[in-house]
């Protein structure tokens, strides 16, 4: 824990401008991905704006915001009250909440996408703000599993165009991966690289490739975690605490999906499916397409593999 308030302070320390010249971040879709993306780089002293085209999930969005820089703040300033109040008003000084998406790229240097997992959708919101977006703008996306060159196609900025993936809880995880295709300028990589450390993250490089690093390994581990339920040879309870007792995980498989989300699971491991027909690995679980279609979504419906009350954060 003590890791995590160090990353913290020093995210919210830096001064963006001495690091690269990104000063003004447009963050585009406001779930819990973009939410949490938004919240640290307004924390860390960057303009954002932040672009939900959803009325409601906007709101949701603003509540989640400040619920969770509050959390922050009493960590990084524990020993005072007033300046923990500061940080949080400071970073939501920092945060404009918009739902004029073509607006909101007028005037910035650098879009993170954190829309639906979705090519169609991610390539007609590219291809509408290319024009639109200054010219030395860097395009990110936060995509999952998505292959970044295939989203940045339909742009005429290519050069300008790479990954950044975030890891769910935001504020909370120190992994940012930095992925470049084959056309990414080494310019538009090293700014990457710099920003997400001036946010206080640990970035690691990566090649365009299926899930990247962090997800090609946690995609066939939760899968092979379904199966075993399905299989019978524990419960999901028992595997869980095998794999926080015996691997020494923060959570089990069986939570995990719960806090992603089993239908956000599902996306990506039928994604997976697609990409790999053949293998035994991503082959669709039956309990996963039962739960999702019975709303039972994990932490955010209320149930999942557990019950949860309505009190329990994401
Ligand atoms: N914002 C700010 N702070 C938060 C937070 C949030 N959203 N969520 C948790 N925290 C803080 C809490 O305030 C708490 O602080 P404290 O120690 O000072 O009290 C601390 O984090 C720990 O939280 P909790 O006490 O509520 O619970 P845990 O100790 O169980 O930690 C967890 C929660 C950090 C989520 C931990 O269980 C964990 O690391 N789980 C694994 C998460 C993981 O694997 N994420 C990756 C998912 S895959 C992904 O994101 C890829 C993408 O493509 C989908």
């Amino acid at each position: 824990m003590a890791q995590t308030v160090l990353m913290l302070n020093r995210g919210f320390s830096t001064s963006p401008s001495a690091m690269t010249a990104i000063k003004h971040v447009t963050v585009i879709g406001g779930g819990i991905m973009g939410s949490g993306i938004a919240q640290v780089a307004a924390q860390s002293g960057y303009q954002v704006t932040l672009a939900e085209i959803n009325e409601g999930a906007l709101q949701t969005a603003k509540v989640s915001i400040e619920t969770n820089l509050k959390r922050v703040a009493k960590k990084v300033h524990k020993e005072s009250l007033e300046e923990a109040e500061k940080f949080v008003t400071n970073a939501l000084s920092n945060l404009r909440p918009t739902m004029n998406v073509m607006e909101a790229v007028q005037s910035t240097d650098l879009v993170i996408e954190a829309v639906l997992e979705n090519i169609n959708v991610k390539h007609k919101l590219f291809s509408s703000i290319d024009p639109i977006a200054p010219e030395h703008a860097i395009f990110a996306s936060n995509t999952s599993a998505l292959s970044i060159q295939e989203i940045a196609s339909v742009t005429k900025r290519k050069d300008r165009f790479g990954g950044l993936h975030f890891f769910n809880p935001v504020p909370v995880m120190k992994l940012l991966e930095v992925i470049r295709t084959p056309e990414t300028s080494d310019e538009t990589y090293g700014k990457m690289m710099a920003w997400g450390n001036t946010i206080g993250k640990t970035t690691i490089t990566c090649k365009d490739t299926p899930g990247f690093v962090v997800n090609r390994l946690l995609g066939p581990y939760l899968n092979e975690a379904l199966k075993m339920l399905e299989r019978g040879v524990a419960t999901a309870q028992d595997i869980d605490t095998a794999m926080k007792l015996g691997a020494g995980y923060p959570m089990g498989p069986f939570e995990l999906m719960d806090y992603i989300g089993l239908d956000t699971h599902k996306i990506v491991a039928d994604g997976w499916h697609r990409k790999f027909p053949n293998s035994h690995t991503f082959r669709p679980s039956e309990i996963l397409e039962t739960m999702v279609a019975e709303g039972k979504l994990g932490v955010k419906s209320g149930e999942g593999f557990y019950k949860y009350d309505k009190s329990s954060k994401l």
